[in-house]
């Protein structure tokens, strides 16, 4: 069994010692984007389906209700910024895998990352939503609760896949 493990630590080092195709920097720089405006989105989701909704059965709901008020008026200042970075960063990225996207079928990591940004379309499509009801003042806190939940779901099989598509290989 260790045998097996010092085996494995041996053939991943030595892929990561292998001398590197050379990568564009345009390339580096909008992953480095594209990463960083992942953490504040997905952190931002994880804090509001997890953190928040655990200790709502603790807090007075008018203290709750003003929490959530306040956090929202943040989140509407902010989220549209970040949105735009991981967006602009993402189709950026994937000018550079145009050629897997062009036959999403043929390859491993063409299909994961059509899914991945399906995905990711899809959560856009979510944020329009919450857009389109809080201006119409119909965003109730249950319709509020299940968004943040699905678009929670999307981002866990979106972070899955960018790892997956370059590690699974069929
Ligand atoms: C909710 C939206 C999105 C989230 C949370 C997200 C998250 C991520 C994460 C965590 C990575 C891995 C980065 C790394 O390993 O350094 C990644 C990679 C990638 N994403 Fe996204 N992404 C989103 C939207 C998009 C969109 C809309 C596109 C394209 C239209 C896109 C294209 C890509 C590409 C091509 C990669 C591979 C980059 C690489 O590792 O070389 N993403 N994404």
């Amino acid at each position: 069994m260790l045998r097996h493990i010092k085996d494995f630590r041996v053939t991943i080092t030595e892929i990561h010692l292998q001398p590197r195709i050379r990568i564009p920097m345009s390339y580096a720089a909008l992953l480095i984007i594209h990463l960083f405006a992942a953490i504040m989105f997905v952190g931002t989701v994880f804090f509001e389906v997890i953190m928040l909704e655990g200790v709502r059965r603790h807090v007075p709901k008018d203290v709750m209700r003003t929490m959530e008020a306040a956090i929202g008026t943040r989140a509407r200042a902010i989220m549209p910024w970040v949105l735009a970075l991981l967006f602009g960063a993402g189709f950026g990225l994937s000018w550079f895998h145009r050629t897997a996207l062009a036959a999403p079928l043929a390859s491993s990591l063409g299909l994961l990352l059509s899914i991945k940004i399906l995905l990711a379309l899809s959560v856009f499509g979510h944020f329009l939503t919450a857009m389109a009801l809080h201006r119409l003042d119909r965003l109730r806190s249950r319709a509020s609760q299940r968004i943040h939940v699905s678009v929670f779901i999307h981002v866990v099989l979106i972070v899955l896949l960018a790892k997956l598509m370059f590690y699974i290989s069929w």
